[in-house]
């Protein structure tokens, strides 16, 4: 660790999270802040990847402002198992522990996502009910294996197109059949009778029909008494889109059909054209404002329908943004140098009723 990162590792943990109203005696030290941890009244969680775990600033500032974390990949079943099938649980059980030492809760992502199904499983050579014998085996095995440690598992992510709303044709609805999600639930909640269920998707907040196929699906599971806790929106947004009255529409439909609502995967693209070089303060005060609004849709929430806000990611060069859209891009909380950026206070003020 350089000087420089020792200095503001040693200074978050000194500051931030100790009271609300931290104040600095050295005028030449950054403002401290105050930790989202000890003012939410709901978990706030971040995306982390274990080899960023350890001593350094980057692991300072995550336990010391969240209380809740999320494997950015490594509890995907691509990660937790080798290309033979063989369980890998090296790195998922470094970021449940790196957790429990830190009085942060974990949610489960993802059991079954059509974007990391591992080879041995798309390629499988056994019959339709071997496949699906396979897809539980591996659902009570990991799910057992954290029962201790996770509250939540995403039991299924993005199951549907985007635009036509239709179930993607992936290997799990190929072989298991169109009512595989139900099963999903079904053996999921075999593994662990207490682990809340989750169904987590992007889109959702402006595609009209893959929300009214999520709402089905959760109507029709809800009917045949099938298990489901909440649902996952993903909040991949930009500082203008889509409208804060969708996403709080969306919302309302979830709490109306009694579940919890995480607010997954959190980033706000600042530069979705394309137009920046840099970030801009206006455009640092539009994700700030935007941040702030979404914040305070889900704190007017019923308290049981809040489960979580969780950011895919911490700092703003480490974040999936950048490689995916192939922009210069700042979505989240915390600048290069592990500074709470304007969106940071967004988030406060939201919680604070500002
Ligand atoms: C992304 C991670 O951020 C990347 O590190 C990984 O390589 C690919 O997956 N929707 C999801 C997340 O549900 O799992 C994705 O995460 C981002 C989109």
């Amino acid at each position: 660790m350089n000087l420089r990162f020792s200095f503001i590792f040693l200074w978050a943990i000194l500051t931030v999270g100790c009271s609300e109203n931290a104040v600095t005696e050295n005028p030449e030290d950054p403002e401290p802040y105050t930790a989202l941890r000890s003012v939410a009244p709901f978990p706030v969680g971040v995306a982390i990847q274990s080899s960023r775990l350890g001593s350094g600033p980057h692991s300072g500032v995550v336990r010391t402002v969240f209380n809740s974390v999320t494997a950015e990949y490594e509890m995907k079943m691509k990660h937790l198992t080798s290309a033979s099938g063989s369980y890998v649980w090296t790195h998922a059980d470094q970021l449940v522990a790196f957790a429990n030492e830190h009085d942060m809760q974990v949610h489960g992502h993802a059991l079954v996502w059509h974007q990391s199904t591992p080879s041995w499983l798309e390629n499988f050579s056994g019959t339709d009910m071997e496949f699906e014998d396979a897809v539980k085996d591996y659902i009570t095995t990991v799910v057992q294996r954290y029962q201790d440690d996770v509250v939540s598992w995403d039991v299924i992510n993005e199951a549907f197109e985007d635009g036509s709303g239709e179930l993607r044709n992936s290997v799990f609805r190929r072989r298991m059949g169109p009512d595989f999600i139900a099963r999903l639930f079904q053996y999921t909640r075999e593994a662990d009778p207490d682990v809340l269920l989750f169904y987590n998707d992007y889109g959702t907040i402006w595609d009209t029909a893959k929300l009214e196929s999520m709402l089905a699906m959760v109507d029709d599971l809800q009917a045949r008494g099938i298990p489901i806790d909440g649902v996952g929106l993903q909040m991949h947004i930009t500082y203008t889109h889509p409208p804060l009255s969708n996403i709080v529409a969306v919302m309302d439909a979830v709490v109306q059909r009694g579940l919890k609502i995480h607010i997954s995967e959190m980033d706000v693209r600042v530069n979705p054209q394309g137009d920046l070089s840099v970030l801009t303060d206006e455009r640092s005060q539009l994700q700030k404002k935007r941040v702030n609004e979404i914040v305070a849709a889900f704190m007017d929430l019923p308290e049981e329908n809040q489960f979580a806000i969780t950011w895919w990611g911490l700092r703003d060069p480490e974040s999936w943004l950048i490689d995916f859209w192939g922009n210069p891009e700042w979505g989240l909380l915390f600048d290069a140098e592990y500074q709470p950026k304007p969106a940071y206070e967004g988030f406060l003020e939201a919680l604070r009723g500002n």
